[in-house]
């Protein structure tokens, strides 16, 4: 029997913090099944190293250091992916800040960091997705790396959790204005992964790894993959009746 062809051979995918973590293997699994990717963040030798990886696979990378901070970086992501391969078919808005910052604490400089890099950098890299893909006609797919956290409150959290709800609405209003345009827009939320901020948790105490292990019924904490797998599911054609959905992903961490 001849082998499936691979499910995104020839199209083209935008990771955003796809130097590292989930964003990562978000690309990485992309171009394991024929995907160009263009990933971005702003430690260029991080992205560099990262592409040389996957480009050891076979897949085509593209290294666009950026800050989805900045407005400006936001359009030239697209732009790039676009100018590189010819065209953007699907966008994963994963970059995100997060920090533990008691409320007390959280003044208005604070405040807008977690809201630009985490609510208007998906924003302004999805309106640019959006706006190249209905001008050219082209069908399109969004992912929004959100998080459980987005809709239950915890110590240090405030401002990271709210940041999350709001890119959970975002999804669905995308998914309501940009649908009829062919523009499936979802989102995933995960539980503790293991990528290296919450290994560095558990090293250093500020997180119980076994207190951690016992509040999940399945008994393990998610690794990158797990994440990976369920963003290239919302982008498949197995999910092409799905919009506007957060899928969580996360054990049943967050029952
Ligand atoms: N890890 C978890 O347990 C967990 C749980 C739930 C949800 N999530 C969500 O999953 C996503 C990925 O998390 P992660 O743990 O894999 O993060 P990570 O390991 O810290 O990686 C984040 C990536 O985003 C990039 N980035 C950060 N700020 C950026 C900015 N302003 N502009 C462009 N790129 C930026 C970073 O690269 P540079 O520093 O070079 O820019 C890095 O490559 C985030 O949306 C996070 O909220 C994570």
């Amino acid at each position: 029997m001849p082998e499936a062809a691979p499910r995104f051979a020839g199209q083209t995918a935008i990771v955003t913090g796809g130097g590292a973590g989930i964003g990562f293997a978000v690309a990485r699994a992309f171009a394991r099944e024929g995907a160009n990717v263009a990933i971005a963040g702003r430690r260029k030798a991080t992205l560099v190293h990262s592409a040389a990886l996957i480009e050891e696979m076979g897949g085509e990378v593209l290294v666009v250091p950026a800050d989805v901070a900045i407005a400006a970086d936001c359009a030239r992501i697209v732009a790039s992916a676009v100018e590189r391969f010819g065209a953007a078919d699907i966008l994963v808005n994963n970059a995100a800040h997060f920090a533990l910052v008691p409320l007390l604490d959280a003044d208005a400089e604070v405040a807008a960091r977690f809201l630009s890099v985490n609510v208007a950098g998906p924003l302004l890299c999805a309106r640019a997705f959006a706006a190249e893909a209905i001008a050219s006609g082209r069908r399109g797919r969004i992912v929004n790396v959100g998080s459980i956290a987005g809709a239950r409150p915890a110590p240090g959290c405030g401002l990271y959790s709210a940041s999350k709800a709001a890119l959970e609405m975002l999804t669905r209003s995308m998914a309501l204005e940009w649908g009829p345009a062919g523009i499936r827009v979802n989102a995933v939320a995960p539980g503790h992964v293991a990528t290296e901020g919450v290994l560095a948790d558990f090293q250093a105490g500020r997180l119980d790894e076994a207190k951690l292990l016992a509040s999940i019924p399945a008994r393990r904490i998610a690794d990158v993959d797990d994440i990976a797998d369920a963003v290239l599911f919302l982008c498949s054609d197995a999910a092409r009746h799905v919009l506007g959905q957060s899928l969580t992903v996360d054990g049943g961490e967050g029952f």
